[in-house]
């Protein structure tokens, strides 16, 4: 889609996990020349640095371990010309594979929950998009990030796709997940991204709401480019 003659955007991708989002949003943001940023791998780095450094012991959360962390935590996202997309990388070290792990999964709903996270996380996030032209996804960027973004879109599908393709991406990757155990990680994360003090996850009274669970990608990106005709002439 050309895009050069219009005003640059902030598109704003929130819902469930394993929905999608990753998938869309990145699909939106090359066929825009947009820069794509998953902040959900954000909150997996912090879990994952936390549990790398002992913040994290047999699956329970001390936050104020994970408080302790966050100053030493360095994150940035580089571009990697062969996956087409930007990778995460946590104080120098490519991290991509490891914040994916059921590990991290299990204990980024309650990271997330931390009020000091969010808050380092956020700042992050607004100044990656301050100059807009952006794809965001995660749970809280039409409601807390940018609740000024033009166009806001909210995600949603049945949890058992969800589930069903979660499962078929790791056991792709080759992990030894079975399809009860990730079917309770996402029922549980919905639980707790949805009920959380903090940001929890709700649509904003201003987004679009697509359930994709009988959509394919090019069906997906159909419904979109409509969307976003009508946010740039608004
Ligand atoms: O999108 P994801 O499943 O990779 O996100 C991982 C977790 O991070 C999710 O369970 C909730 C949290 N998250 C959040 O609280 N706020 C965001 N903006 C993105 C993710």
């Amino acid at each position: 889609m050309e895009c050069t003659d219009t005003k640059k955007i902030i598109i704003a991708v929130d819902g469930f996990s394993s929905c999608g989002k990753s998938t869309f949003a990145k699909a939106i943001a090359a066929e825009l020349g947009y820069i794509f940023i998953d902040t959900g791998a954000m909150y997996r780095a912090v879990t994952l640095y936390a549990l790398d450094h002992g913040a994290i012991r047999s699956g329970i959360v001390d936050d104020d371990a994970v408080k302790r962390t966050l100053a030493d935590i360095v994150i940035d996202f580089r571009f990697n010309q062969a996956r087409g997309a930007s990778d995460i990388y946590v104080n120098g070290d490519l991290a991509e594979g490891r914040i994916r792990t059921i590990e991290v999964s299990n204990c980024v709903s309650a990271v997330s929950s931390i009020r000091e996270v969010r808050e380092k996380l956020v700042a992050m996030q607004q100044q990656m998009g301050r100059k807009r032209g952006v794809v965001m996804d995660g749970r809280d960027i039409g409601t807390v990030v940018f609740p000024d973004a033009e166009l806001k879109i909210f995600m949603t599908a049945d949890p058992h796709v969800r589930a069903v393709r979660r499962y078929e991406e790791l056991r792709a990757k080759g992990d030894d997940v079975s399809l009860e155990e990730i079917e309770e990680n996402v029922i549980s994360r919905d639980k707790a991204d949805m009920t959380r003090a903090i940001s929890p996850l709700r649509k904003a009274d201003d987004a679009i709401v697509l359930d994709n669970s009988a959509m394919s990608v090019s069906e997906q990106m159909e419904w979109f480019r409509e969307r976003f005709r009508e946010a740039v002439s608004r």
